[in-house]
């Protein structure tokens, strides 16, 4: 069959609604593109349980402390789940891991700024978690099987992240001066990179144009960035919180908030490995892989006796 052919017949499948599955024929475009985009959103979740991970030791309360354990336990679970949806694909877990600590793979802009106090943790839940919620709810509806499978598990689990974090925030507001002033400060500095979650502006986003075509995405960087800020501002207003933004203002013509314009010459600087804790993070996952590596080791040694035992048996 020419290639033309199979493009035709794909495409035909996509406009049609299917789900792709892995053994499917596929155009190697789509193949790639979403080994780039799952592999890349599964090492942000395992990389995303570094700066929480810092506080575990130090949350303010036995029930905190249970919370974030289990809110990270989680993250770990969906870069398994996205790891194994990418592998469907061809790719290794060792070659992904390789990627990432070659810098040729990105993992998501937000977990390169510091965690600094514990209302840091509240607002990582409740805007970085919760701009996750906006953008996976969306994948949800992605034509890859395997990765639309993981989001609608990971969604049910992001939603109690998001509210244990907006739970921490409320919980402060309503305290002292001094944690009233904590919150805002960690509101202060995590809402702007929470905004360049999203991605760079769709005129500026070079892989959307693919993402529509082949039904990778299903709404736009820019769509989803103004679902979470309409919803957000909202939420800040009722536990008293200020967003960072003067020309944030409700356009009653448009139905959504006007916002001032994004720094991209900060996202681009982070992305490209320049940001606050890039090198932290990036020396700690080699690190922890490492020393992981005689677990790896056993686990394929044991396959193999198994491996080894099963053929014997058969014969
Ligand atoms: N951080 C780092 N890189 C980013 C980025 C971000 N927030 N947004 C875009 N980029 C990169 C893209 O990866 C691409 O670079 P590449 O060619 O080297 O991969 C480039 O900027 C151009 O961006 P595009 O918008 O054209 O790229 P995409 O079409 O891939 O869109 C995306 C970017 C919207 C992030 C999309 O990849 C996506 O939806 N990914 C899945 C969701 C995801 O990865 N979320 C990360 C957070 S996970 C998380 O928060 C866990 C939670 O539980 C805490």
């Amino acid at each position: 069959m020419s290639t033309e052919h199979i493009q035709n017949a794909f495409q035909q499948r996509l406009d049609k609604g299917d789900f792709i599955e892995p053994k499917d024929d596929m155009p190697d475009g789509y193949r790639t593109h979403l080994i780039r985009q799952i592999s890349q959103h599964a090492h942000s979740e395992v990389i995303g349980m570094q700066p929480e991970g810092n506080w575990i030791t130090r949350a303010p309360s036995l029930r905190a402390k249970q919370i974030l354990l289990a809110k990270i336990q989680d993250e770990g679970g969906h870069g398994l789940y996205l790891y194994s949806a990418a592998e469907t694909l061809g790719i290794t877990r060792s070659e992904m891991i390789q990627q990432l600590h070659s810098g040729k793979a990105k993992y998501s802009n937000i977990f390169n700024y510091p965690a600094l106090t514990w209302a840091d943790i509240g607002a990582i839940g409740w805007l970085v978690d919760g701009a996750a919620i906006v953008n996976q709810v969306s994948l949800q509806r992605t034509s890859f099987g395997p990765y639309s499978r993981a989001m609608v598990r990971i969604c049910k689990e992001e939603s109690f992240h998001q509210r244990q974090g907006y739970e921490i925030m409320a919980h402060m507001m309503n305290g002292t001066a001094d944690q009233k002033e904590m919150a805002q400060d960690a509101m202060n500095r995590w809402w702007w990179p929470a905004l360049m979650m999203f991605g760079p502006h769709d005129s500026d986003s070079p892989h959307s144009g693919d993402a529509f075509k082949w039904k990778i995405k299903r709404e736009s960087n820019d769509e989803l960035r103004q679902r979470f800020i309409d919803k957000t501002v909202q939420q800040a207003e009722v536990i008293g919180l200020t967003i960072p933004d003067p020309k944030l203002k409700w356009n009653e013509a448009k139905n959504h908030y006007d916002h001032g314009e994004i720094n991209w010459n900060e996202f681009h600087e982070v992305i490209r490995g320049n940001g606050p804790c890039n090198k932290q993070r990036m020396e700690h996952h080699i690190k922890v892989h490492e020393a992981g590596a005689w677990v790896r080791e056993a686990a394929e040694a044991y396959k193999k006796k198994r491996l080894n035992k099963e053929s014997l048996v058969t014969i």
